[in-house]
């Protein structure tokens, strides 16, 4: 199935959706956020058992929310673009079979925020993980600064918002951003090998491991999102935010107050 955006098929009860604008790296605009959002509706009617998110071309997985979009946000629109990622993470979270985040290169800002939404990540050798919107005058606004500690820590993930440090597969493995990293040259084999894995097990258990497992951080992971989405949006409009995504669209450096 095609959509713009996206591309969605379902073989054997693996459904894999590939975010397809390699030529933007894969970056995040409405219309790809609801086109994900539809691929999984269309994932889930079609009894999906396990799921593989994994991003078109050589150089991404995603490269993050699209800039060029989000440059002249309102507050108002900003919130709205938050909300909207969010409903795609909660939908990848509570989606009732597992889903898989195939990290084949950047998985930057929201990029790294929907791998985290996730079940399962696996990278490349090759794959590059940050939550960079430090760089931007942002913060992370679709999920990042709660689901992120939740992993890795909250030292780490301090260091990692704060810094907007860009990590290498074996560095994300190492913090538990990623649970296996692969050569490059197995690395389609093994996610098709770990999706079809997990699509054999009992359909029934899984949602309900997932179930359980998801409710372990519901009380104050909820809190938390809530509080993101409005310090997220409260930035647009700011000079450091029209200034970070500006410079990065001109190509130059920038100048933050
Ligand atoms: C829009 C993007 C983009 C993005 C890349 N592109 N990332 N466009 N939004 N996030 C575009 C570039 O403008 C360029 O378009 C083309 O993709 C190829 O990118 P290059 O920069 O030329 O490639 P390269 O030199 O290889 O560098 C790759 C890169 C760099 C290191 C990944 O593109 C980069 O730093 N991208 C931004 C990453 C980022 O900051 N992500 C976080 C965004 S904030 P042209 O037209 O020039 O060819 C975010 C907020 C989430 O995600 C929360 C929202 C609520």
């Amino acid at each position: 199935m095609t959509w713009d955006t996206i591309t969605l098929t379902v073989e054997d009860g693996v459904a894999t959706l590939t975010v397809d604008r390699p030529d933007q790296l894969n970056a995040l605009t409405v219309d790809t956020l609801e086109a994900i959002e539809a691929g999984l509706a269309e994932a889930a009617a079609e009894d999906a058992r396990a799921v593989v998110l994994a991003g078109a071309g050589e150089k991404a997985f995603v490269a993050g929310a699209d800039i060029s979009y989000m440059v002249d946000l309102s507050t108002p629109e900003a919130q709205a673009y938050a909300e909207l990622g969010h409903r795609v993470a909660d939908t990848i979270e509570s989606f009732p079979a597992p889903v898989i985040a195939a990290v084949d290169g950047y998985a930057l800002g929201g990029g790294c925020e929907l791998a985290l939404a996730c079940d399962l990540r696996i990278a490349a050798d090759s794959a590059v993980f940050g939550q960079t919107e430090i760089d931007l005058g942002i913060i992370p606004g679709w999920g990042g600064t709660q689901r992120l500690p939740a992993l890795v820590g909250d030292e780490t993930a301090r260091r990692l918002i704060f810094l907007g440090e860009r990590i290498d597969a074996d560095a994300a493995a190492e913090c538990g951003l990623v649970g296996e990293v692969v050569a490059d040259e197995a690395f389609d084999a093994r996610v098709d090998e770990l999706a079809d894995t997990l699509a054999a097990q009992s359909a029934t258990a899984m949602r309900a491991a997932k179930e359980a497992l998801n409710a372990a951080g519901d009380g104050p992971t909820a809190a938390g999102l809530a509080v993101e989405r409005r310090a997220w949006s409260g930035l647009f409009g700011t000079h450091d935010q029209r200034e970070g995504m500006q410079a990065f669209l001109e190509k130059r450096d920038p100048s933050f107050e």
